[in-house]
């Protein structure tokens, strides 16, 4: 497998998904079914399973922090660690995940666009910025309090939800020579759409997993393969 070719002046922009921490031990949304303990997963990420049950939201994030707690990261996230230290700041990462895997890499130059598992904020959105939260909560009354008094909520982008940093990742989209799409079935948007975005900005667009993402035709080259495995050998400098 040969590697990637990186110019001095390319400018790359990575976008991660699920698939990038599976050989780390943390399913795929796809393949857990979409279901947790019975309940459809979009049934428990959403604003309207807040507000109807938040004892069952936190218990599905408190079971997701234990894992992630346990979880280390793989050849994959230090792989494009390491790329981020050749690089400097022609790289950027952009992962849908809400593990900390990367960051725990070494990963500097990093947006979580669905959110954070290890950060909680208000429920009520009153204007205070996230607040780090690793804990994992048995009972809805562990869970602590904001400032303003309304209960805390995992800081997660729910289904129905506007992600976060999209201005950001315009930008840096629109700058960018490479983007590499890693572990993502393409299936929610907008995080499906950006290789498009990157194709109007005329950069070379690549994907790597096991399996062609929904948007398989948007990308120039497909690699399959499991991205622990296929990665570091991608990303070698010779
Ligand atoms: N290496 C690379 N890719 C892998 C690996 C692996 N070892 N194992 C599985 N994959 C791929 C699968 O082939 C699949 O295409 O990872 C992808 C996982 O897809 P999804 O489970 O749909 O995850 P993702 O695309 O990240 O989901 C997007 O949906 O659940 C919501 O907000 C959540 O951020 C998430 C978003």
């Amino acid at each position: 497998m040969d590697p990637i070719l990186i110019s001095e002046t390319d400018r790359i922009f990575v976008l991660t998904g699920a698939g990038v921490s599976a050989e780390s031990g943390l399913p795929t949304f796809r393949a857990s079914d979409g279901l947790w303990e019975g309940h459809r997963i979009e049934d428990v990420c959403t604003p309207e399973a807040l507000a109807r049950n938040p004892a069952l939201v936190w218990e599905f994030y408190s079971m997701r922090r234990a894992a992630a707690k346990e979880a280390q990261p793989n050849p994959a996230h230090l792989a494009l660690a390491a790329l981020e230290r050749r690089m400097g700041d022609r790289f950027f990462l952009c992962t849908q995940n809400v593990d900390d895997l990367h960051e725990r890499a070494g990963s500097q130059r990093l947006l979580h666009m669905h959110g954070e598992l290890a950060k909680s904020r208000c429920e009520e959105n009153c204007g205070r910025p996230p607040v780090p939260d690793f804990a994992v909560y048995r009972t809805l009354n562990e869970v602590p309090r904001c400032v303003c008094g309304a209960l805390l909520r995992p800081h997660i982008v729910f289904f129905g939800e506007v992600p976060l940093g999209l201005d950001l990742i315009q930008e840096k989209i629109g700058n960018s020579t490479i983007m590499l799409v890693v572990g993502t079935s393409g299936s929610v948007y907008p995080a499906a759409n950006f290789v498009h975005w990157a194709h109007i900005a005329g950069a070379r667009t690549i994907y790597i997993g096991p399996e062609r993402p929904l948007n398989a035709a948007a990308f120039t080259t497909i690699v399959e393969g499991a991205a622990g495995q296929v990665l570091p050998e991608l990303l070698t400098s010779s």
